[in-house]
């Protein structure tokens, strides 16, 4: 009687072990190094909500900004090691990777606004840049935007003349490093959460980024001027560690899916009036001075900064360029 009683409790003991694991949520550990208050981090907490939504809380998403887990290089090794589930990297920062055509994003003036972006990130030329991110053991499963960079310093910039020996910090990218040489200045690649200590103590003497960055770093009250160049474009693509998200059941993969998709629109949907926002908000704390272009200014960076192409075309591949060309109509001869 004795024995059949403990047989019993250690039944219901497993069963009601195997109930509390079936119950634990899967989680999904998703790092940026912006803050919540951008077009990214609100769209991760967008994304966050809808998965738990979606799958009836058998996911849940745990949101880390501000690089508190880990800073840019870091973050995309950490991602395909699998010590964390999801990313949203700029464009700018797969090189390291091995994905050095996703620089063709970085290309000068190649986007004339956000619906010649859109052409590439919601086409088939976008999809492609995404499936060969696979064999790097990554999914790729959105486009989100940011914004335009305008460039910023302590001294004005209105030709390329100003940029003359100048430290400017970029990101880990080849084409921007190009960019910059080509106007004169000495690019410096640091992890954007290096940015505004770097500023502030003058181991770098300015640096581009969408407003939203700008104005959530405080990068304006370390920088006097910011011109309003638009010159480049600075985005993201969500990625996902391949085995997890392969080994994900079908039904939730799927509702993942969904739920993604509509952050994407929402993410996308904010970013131009986000932006707007933040430059407004750098105009009214009076601290920076913005810097419009003329016409004939911004002709002479054009001028300056596009040869950057064609020194590119090794790095990115001729073929995807003229893909990108043809997708967004730019003109080479600007
Ligand atoms: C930067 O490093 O400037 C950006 O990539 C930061 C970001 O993720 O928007």
């Amino acid at each position: 009687m004795r024995k059949w009683c403990v047989g019993l409790w250690a039944l219901l003991g497993c069963v009601a072990l195997a109930t509390a694991q079936a119950a634990e949520p899967i989680l999904i550990k998703f790092s940026h190094v912006v803050a919540v208050d951008t077009p990214k981090g609100k769209a991760a907490e967008k994304f966050r909500e809808l998965a738990a939504t979606y799958t009836n809380n058998q996911v849940r998403v745990e949101v880390y900004p501000n690089s508190q887990l880990y800073k840019d290089k870091e973050e995309l090794e950490a991602l395909q090691m699998g010590a964390i589930q999801m990313l949203a990297p700029s464009l700018a920062k797969f090189g390291p990777l091995g994905a050095k055509e996703f620089e063709v994003f970085d290309l000068p003036f190649l986007f004339r606004d956000y619906e010649a972006l859109h052409t590439v990130t919601q086409g088939p030329v976008g999809a492609a840049l995404l499936r060969g991110l696979e064999s790097k053991g990554i999914i790729g499963l959105a486009y989100w935007d940011n914004g335009f960079k305008q460039m910023s310093a302590n001294k004005p910039l209105r030709t390329p003349e100003d940029f003359q020996g100048l430290k400017m910090r970029i990101q880990s990218s080849k084409v921007l490093d190009a960019q910059i040489r080509a106007l004169g200045a000495m690019p410096q690649t640091l992890a954007f959460s290096e940015v505004y200590q770097a500023l502030q103590t003058g181991v770098v003497d300015g640096t581009e980024n969408p407003p939203s960055n700008f104005y959530t770093q405080k990068m304006h009250e370390v920088q006097k001027y910011v011109t309003l160049s638009n010159h480049g474009y600075l985005g993201y693509a969500v990625i996902v560690n391949k085995a997890f998200w392969e080994g994900l059941p079908g039904e939730l993969r799927g509702q993942l899916e969904k739920a993604m998709q509509e952050a994407t629109l929402f993410a996308n949907q904010i970013a131009k009036q986000e932006n707007e926002a933040a430059l407004e908000a750098v105009k009214a704390s009076g601290k920076t001075e913005i810097i419009p272009l003329t016409p004939e200014q911004r002709q002479r960076w054009v001028e300056k900064m596009v040869p950057v192409h064609r020194q590119m075309e090794e790095r990115i591949g001729k073929t995807l360029i003229a893909e990108f060309y043809q997708a967004t109509g730019f003109a080479a001869k600007p």
